[in-house]
């Protein structure tokens, strides 16, 4: 076992937090960026996240099919998109489908929004339709960690409208537990609070997630040896996951 110490700073930054209008983003280090496709080198992603969206699309065979439309945001941009839409689309359409400036998961790095390849592509509400390289992209995301972020269903919990475009980056075993469990990111934290979680992924291997929280300036966690990722949630505490050493 090893122990470490985690700062309540760091609950702010990592592939789970939680960003929305009553968990606007705080200080944290800036991602590190890359263009997930050549063809379009102005949309960037954190590093990880764009790989895996390359993995993924290519496993679909949607690389033809697929074009990404918004990737990471400066606080700015979310600000000038929000102007845009409010003075061109009205309110009720920015309120629906812009976040908050502050309050954009686009601000992270972690999130994507992705439309089928055609002349015209709406920059907000990009047509991502069920079928085609699209279609087997969305069935595919989970293995890849990707959430659909903005479901019909969940709405009222999000805040959001319905975006079918708009895909998060949160890690394999979090997104095959959202899935299954039927959990927007809102409502996965407070699953998580009812105790450690346990999962054998598609590879065979064994995975444990569990919530800490962090109600003070810091708090320590034993951790086995093996791999471990910690990732803060934005919301007071940090969700560790511990994969199971190779037999
Ligand atoms: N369209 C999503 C909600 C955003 O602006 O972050
Ligand atoms: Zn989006």
């Amino acid at each position: 076992m090893r122990t470490l110490t985690l700062r309540r700073d760091q609950t702010a930054q990592g592939p789970l937090i939680l960003v929305n209008p009553s968990h606007p983003l705080r200080p944290a280090p800036p991602p590190e960026l890359t263009a997930p496709d050549s063809r379009f080198p102005d949309i960037l992603l954190e590093r990880r996240t764009a790989g895996l969206l390359t993995a993924c699309i290519r496993a679909a065979g949607g690389t033809e099919d697929i074009v990404p439309v918004s990737g990471w945001r400066s606080r700015g941009e979310q600000q000038s998109i929000w102007d845009s839409a409010w003075a061109n689309r009205g309110e009720d359409f920015t309120c629906r489908y812009v976040a908050l400036p502050g309050c954009s998961e686009h601000q992270t790095g972690l999130a994507i929004d992705l439309g089928k390849r055609a002349e015209r592509v709406d920059f907000l509400c990009p047509d991502f339709p069920d079928q085609g390289g699209c279609g087997a992209f969305r069935r595919l995301a989970a293995r890849y960690g990707f959430i659909l972020r903005y479901r019909k269903e969940k709405e009222a919990v999000t805040g959001i409208g319905a975006e079918p475009w708009h895909f998060r980056y949160v890690g394999v075993p979090h997104a095959a537990l959202m899935e299954e469990r039927g959990l927007c990111l809102e409502e996965y934290g407070g699953f998580l609070r009812t105790g450690p979680k346990r999962r054998v992924l598609s590879n065979g291997r064994r995975v444990e997630v569990f919530w800490l929280a962090c109600p003070g300036e810091s708090v320590e966690v034993e951790l086995p040896e093996g791999c471990c990722q910690i990732s803060g949630d934005n919301d007071g505490g940090f969700i560790l996951t511990v994969w199971e050493a190779p037999a």
